[in-house]
């Protein structure tokens, strides 16, 4: 047999070594802004299948909230002081409530409520309407960090379980995150068969020394581990009916113009004051609706804290417009090029310009009077829930304005993957349903836009 001599050996794991390392700086380039970190990200978007290019272990943003750990028996104080003052889930019972238009699910609106939502929501002229399956939630902390006003979020609970893991991770914001207990009040919606789900946890859990207010992604996913197969077998049978969440978040705004998103969009910083100094001053409210053009950052960016370290991020190739590599039509028509044209030097927020090649699927993030078409409930899980209810907007004869120096962010760069195929599957119902719900509007409104549908 051939046999190398003991230094040549040594020598080859050396060499190999050093190209790998070699490799690995290749793909993983040290960019200077990279070491404050930011977390993971998962999509929660509608449109097409995507997966952010996340390394592992990425560090959750360290902004959002201050450096400390929670024992049990603080966490337990928390809930009975909570108790005493109806703040929080202890005091819901879901043995009843308001059921949606199809009687397929069951809603509680208003389960908890922000200790300054009321007074917020009067200060404010913009809610963020936002929406989350439980798996998402701990987004939440960051667009709190950064939307420092009334934001109405509708949860998804599938069962008891589901809701042990968000009475405990709501609870847990709300301690940790002193905007998430001020101004964000919470709904939560039901399946019809919440009561034959799986779920007799027993509390208290042992949770000591779990919840680390550093780290809202960990904590959550801590909590996620107590849900059992059965619950996770029922979430991926049923869909998650996006447009009831979407509706119920942004009925329960109080503010005079509603800012829907989904949980894993970060609305830029200070945007809260200077969105209101421009809502003071519009002229146009009905039929207009006012675009947040939103970018994709990579993890390994800090989150730009301003247009202009925005500008920086994209010349660096570590921010795009979202979906612009896995669904171009998502955001095209918001114009980026456009967009940036504008340095980001702006002192104030005002128009940049409007949307002139409207196309099917855009599907924009966007403030405006809550008089906007509601999301049509007939759509459920994957495609077309979104997009169909901002096609509406356009048959109705809205125009879109994109707003600037204002953005919002998605964490990752999305990159295409094969779709999993109960989304396809999802998809592709979503799309026998639209054809219907497209003669309907072009009927309700008297107006075929005549657009190319794909
Ligand atoms: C909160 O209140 C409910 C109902 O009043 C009670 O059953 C529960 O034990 C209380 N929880 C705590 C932690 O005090
Ligand atoms: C809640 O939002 C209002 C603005 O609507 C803001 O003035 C207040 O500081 C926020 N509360 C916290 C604790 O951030
Ligand atoms: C974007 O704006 C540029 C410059 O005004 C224009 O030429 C282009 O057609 C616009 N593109 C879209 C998709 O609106
Ligand atoms: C922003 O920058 C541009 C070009 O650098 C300049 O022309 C403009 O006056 C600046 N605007 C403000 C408000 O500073």
């Amino acid at each position: 047999m051939f046999r190398l001599p003991h230094g040549s050996l040594i020598k080859i794991v050396i060499v190999l070594l050093f190209v790998n390392i070699l490799l690995l700086v290749k793909v993983y380039p040290p960019y200077k802004s990279v070491t404050n970190g930011s977390s993971r990200h998962p999509t929660n978007t509608d449109g097409e299948k995507t997966k952010a290019t996340v390394p592992l272990n990425c560090p959750y943003h360290s902004d959002v909230g201050p450096q400390m750990t929670m024992s049990t028996t603080n966490l337990e104080h928390f809930i009975s002081e909570s108790n005493k003052t109806k703040l929080t889930f202890a005091n819901i019972d879901i043995s009843y409530g308001r059921w949606d238009n199809q009687h397929k699910y069951k809603i509680k609106d208003f389960a908890v409520v922000g200790e300054q939502y009321t007074e917020s929501s009067k200060i404010s002229l913009i809610c963020l309407a936002t929406q989350s399956s439980v798996e998402r939630l701990y987004s939440l902390p960051q667009v709190a960090a950064n939307w420092i006003g009334p934001m109405s979020v509708a949860l998804f609970s599938a069962g008891n379980e589901e809701y042990i893991v968000l009475k405990y991770f709501v609870t847990y914001m709300r301690l940790c995150f002193p905007n998430v207990k001020a101004n964000a009040t919470f709904h939560i919606l039901f399946p019809q068969e919440y009561e034959s789900l799986p779920g007799h946890l027993t509390e208290p859990l042992n949770i000591q020394k779990k919840f680390n207010c550093r780290n809202p992604e960990k904590t959550l996913k801590f909590l996620l581990k107590l849900r059992t197969a059965k619950t996770l077998e029922w979430r991926k049978r049923n869909v998650y009916p996006q447009n009831h969440m979407r509706n119920l978040a942004r009925k329960g705004c109080q503010s005079k113009y509603v800012f829907l998103t989904d949980i894993d969009i970060i609305p830029s910083v200070n945007s809260v004051v200077q969105l209101n100094n421009f809502f003071k001053t519009v002229d146009c409210e009905k039929n207009c609706a006012y675009v947040i053009p939103t970018f994709e950052i990579d993890v390994r960016a800090s989150f730009p804290q301003s247009k202009e370290s925005l500008l920086a991020l994209t010349k660096k190739g570590l921010a795009r417009p979202f979906h612009e590599k896995v669904f171009i039509y998502n955001q095209y028509a918001t114009n980026f090029s456009k967009w940036l044209t504008l340095k980001g030097n702006e002192t104030s927020v005002s128009i940049s310009h409007i949307v002139t090649n409207f196309e099917f699927l855009y599907e924009p993030f966007y403030i405006a009077l809550d008089t906007v078409p509601i999301h049509d409930e007939r759509f459920t899980g994957y495609g077309f829930t979104r997009n169909s209810q901002v096609y509406e907007m356009y048959v109705a004869g809205y125009k879109f304005y994109v707003l600037s120096p204002v953005f919002t962010c998605h964490w990752g760069l999305q990159r295409k993957q094969a779709r999993p195929a109960w989304r396809e599957q999802q998809n592709n119902a979503n799309r026998k349903k639209f054809d219907s719900f497209k003669s309907e509007i072009f009927a309700r409104y008297k107006n075929d836009p005549h657009i190319k549908v794909k």
